[in-house]
């Protein structure tokens, strides 16, 4: 029996109608499905964009009720932040589906997400440096929508969905945060932890006072927590694909690995997750809460092993403690003692690009040529002139004192024989001795004014 193929076609809210655009596969979240889509019908309202633009549809899926509380909290700050001209911190939204309740938002396609992208960055030989300098555009972002955005609009200034998949590359390379609104984390009492064991969606990124419904005094806290987690599973991914080339999965995109806070987190919350609701965390019910658990600082160690392919441990070992630092700060159980500006996470980043910076290129400069400058080898040449003039002179001189000797023991000789007539070149030979001696002085006396005159430009 021939199975009837449905057309996948949407409306707008503007009129304007949506249809799949080939070659584009669904991408699958934890509670929606966001498809690339074209416009149809020309601009509409809102959704001005030119027919044929690539556009992201994001289509709740049917019977999570959850989902679509939480797609219309999207979409009322989508709306909100939308309606400026100023740069956004988000996928500028065109157009909504669905009435009267949104079921699907349709914005700016985005062609990557931060995991996504590091996927293709990871191998390359300044991978490390790429990631701190786009941690640090990421929080500048962050802290964009939490002064500017949120504090204008009075909407709450803590993202709290921050994760990779949540931080995507527009077409024209900005980076950009979407899923704002009320987080995934539900009731310490209604969770799906009661039955399945698992925390929704994001609990390896979930600051803690958020997981327990716990009070919540530096809302921005929230964020730098869930951006410094991020940076941690996307060095641990490198170090996972780049040892085994295979990446550990639960089921859905993100890979399977947890830090070991986030353990703790969690054991001390299976205990008892109603403990610290609407009150201060207890700092004391955490082991380790102002510093990394071992295990991680051993990962976080690992994580750096390679990232200057041309020196070593040095190097390695002063980005370990710098990046430690960082990790130990924005990953304190306390939110007092963390990040509280988004800014300051972002300087962290920044410097932590600035050593990588200096340390890779300390390592890449080339060991200078061994051996002495030009100048140097030119005085050694005019010493070595001079010594070899001064020997020549010397040995011309003993050649001189034997001919005298030879000449006198011949005319003493002579007086004893009847006189014979001298040859010519006998006659010739002293003065020819006294010749080659004068010009071997001459080229002396040049090498040493030579040398003295180089010296003292030099000096
Ligand atoms: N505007 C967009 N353009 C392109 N891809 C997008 C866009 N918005 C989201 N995506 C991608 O679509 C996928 C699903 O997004 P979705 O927000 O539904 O799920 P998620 O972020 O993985 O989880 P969560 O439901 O907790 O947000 C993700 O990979 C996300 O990066
Ligand atoms: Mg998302």
């Amino acid at each position: 029996m021939a199975t009837a193929t449905l057309p996948l076609v949407w409306r707008g809210r503007s009129g304007r109608t949506y249809v799949p655009q080939s070659g584009g596969r669904p991408r699958h979240g934890v509670a929606s499905v966001v498809r690339r889509v074209t416009g149809d019908g020309g601009p509409a309202g809102t959704s001005a964009i030119p027919d044929g633009t690539p556009l992201a549809l994001k289509l709740w899926n049917e019977g999570d009720e959850v989902a679509l509380d939480q797609l219309q909290e999207q979409a009322r700050v989508l709306v909100e932040l939308s309606s400026s001209d100023d740069e956004l911190p988000c996928p500028r939204l065109y157009d909504l589906v669905g009435t009267p309740l949104v079921t699907g938002l349709v914005m700016e396609w985005c062609p990557v997400d931060l995991e996504l992208w590091w996927r293709e960055k990871l191998a390359e030989p300044d991978a490390f440096g790429r990631l701190m300098a786009t941690m640090a555009t990421v929080c500048r972002r962050v802290s964009d929508y939490h002064v500017f955005h949120a504090q204008r609009s009075g909407l709450e200034s803590g993202h709290g969905d921050l994760k990779p998949s949540n931080i995507l590359m527009a077409a024209d390379g900005r980076w950009l945060l979407s899923d704002f609104g009320k987080p995934q984390v539900a009731e310490p009492d209604d969770s799906p932890w009661a039955s399945s064991r698992v925390i929704v969606g994001t609990e390896n990124y979930v600051a803690p006072e958020l997981l327990f419904h716990a009070d919540q005094p530096f809302p921005a806290a929230l964020d730098t927590w869930s951006l410094v987690a991020s940076c941690f599973a996307l060095l641990q991914l490198r170090r996972l694909i780049l040892d085994d080339g295979v990446v550990p999965r639960n089921g859905t995109r993100s890979p399977r690995f947890r830090m070991h806070r986030i353990h703790q987190v969690i054991e001390v919350y299976s205990a008892d997750p109603t403990r610290f609701r609407a009150r201060p965390l207890d700092l004391e019910a955490f082991p380790d809460p102002l510093e990394l658990p071992e295990q991680d600082r051993r990962a976080i160690r690992e994580s750096v092993r390679g990232i200057f392919p041309e020196s070593g441990e040095s190097s390695e070992k002063a980005i370990y403690e710098l990046l430690l630092e960082l990790f130990d700060h924005g990953m304190s159980i306390d939110p007092a003692h963390r990040y509280t500006s988004a800014r300051d996470l972002a300087a962290a980043f920044e410097g932590l690009t600035r050593r990588y910076l200096e340390l890779s290129t300390v390592s890449a400069r080339k060991p200078a040529p061994k051996g002495p400058a030009p100048e140097t080898l030119e005085i050694q040449r005019l010493r070595r002139l001079a010594v070899a003039a001064e020997a020549r002179a010397a040995s011309l001189e003993r050649e001189l004192t034997d001919v005298r000797i030879e000449r006198d023991e011949a005319i003493a000789a002579a007086e004893h024989r009847p006189p014979a007539p001298t040859p010519p070149l006998q006659r010739l030979l002293p003065i020819a001795i006294v010749a080659v001696l004068a010009v071997n002085l001459l080229l002396l006396a040049v090498a040493g004014v030579g040398v003295g005159v180089l010296i003292a430009n030099l000096n």
